[in-house]
């Protein structure tokens, strides 16, 4: 028999655990345990000789009380000082939550990324949410998008199908970054978004046989990427928020868990799907630590 005592203990136990894994849950493990996630690896035809240090950005999702100017830019310092060659930023700078969060505006999340800082640079690629809330751009169609002119505003170039020589020690480095692939969203709500992106056309402005990395911020186009390109970069899937034992229930992709999370490596091939730093739908995180990537190629 159970007592009305011990009903009501088993009632006030069960609300502390919900409400200690909902704090965890929501605020902790999102805001105060971020980490650097480190890889090293020498990609196919990757010339002798070069060695690259990338730090990458992802899925920043800037809003209240979660993704503040401040923790942007804290986590700008927190990139440099990992010292790399070259940052990119992997899109998806706006937040998609609306309701629980309050607007962090353009300038204000391009400022504080203005303070990175790399001997060869900062690039950035757009992503979904950077044309989905943009009215304009979403009406005519065409960038530039706002995310866009905020980001170029403070120096940073963004790659939309365009590419970029990088030189390091004598060699050359090929940055590509695609046009989002989910950009345009359709009137009838079963309709797939209209993609920007064009592979064959941004690799057709590669002009030497330089390696490539390609940024591209949905990580499903990576069966299309051909061998010529040593490494693909991707974020938007934020590893799911929720991911345990390797598997991750929802994933905004395709492919569902094939690209979740990490390094993929297919036919030789090489993608690394970074987890992102803020989050979009459910302000949740949970066995999915926001991370800053560390990439030492070579
Ligand atoms: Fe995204």
């Amino acid at each position: 028999m159970i007592t009305r005592r011990g009903f009501l203990r088993f009632i006030g136990g069960s609300f502390l655990s919900v409400a200690s894994f909902s704090a965890y849950a929501v605020g902790i493990e999102p805001m105060l345990l971020t980490h650097v996630k480190r890889y090293a690896l020498t990609p196919p035809h990757w010339p002798a000789g070069l060695k690259l240090r990338v730090v990458a950005l992802a899925d920043i999702h800037a809003c209240r009380p979660w993704m503040t100017p401040e923790r942007i830019a804290s986590l700008a310092e927190e990139a440099n000082a990992l010292q790399p060659d070259l940052i990119v930023l992997l899109g998806d700078y706006i937040a998609g939550i609306r309701l629980l969060s309050q607007r962090v505006t353009p300038p204000e999340w391009a400022g504080a990324l203005s303070g990175l800082k790399a001997p060869l640079g900062v690039l950035s690629i757009l992503g979904n949410h950077d044309w989905w809330a943009d009215g304009f751009a979403q009406r005519a169609g065409v960038g530039p998008t706002i995310a866009r002119k905020a980001l170029e505003k403070v120096g940073i170039p963004v790659l939309e199908n365009d590419v970029v020589r990088l030189e390091k020690d004598g060699h050359g480095v090929w940055i590509a970054g695609l046009a989002d692939q989910l950009a345009l969203l359709r009137k009838k709500k079963h309709e797939r978004p209209r993609r920007l992106d064009d592979l064959d056309g941004t690799l057709a402005k590669i002009s030497d046989a330089a390696p490539v990395i390609l940024l591209a911020h949905e990580p499903d186009i990576f069966p299309k990427v051909p061998s010529r390109v040593s490494l693909t970069l991707a974020g938007h899937t934020h590893g799911g928020q929720v991911r345990l034992f390797g598997y991750s229930p929802i994933v905004p992709s395709q492919f569902g868990n094939r690209y979740a999370y990490g390094h993929v490596i297919e036919n030789d091939r090489n993608l690394i799907v970074s987890g992102g730093l803020g989050f979009s739908n459910l302000p949740i995180r949970f066995g999915m630590r926001p991370e800053i990537l560390q990439i030492d190629l070579g």
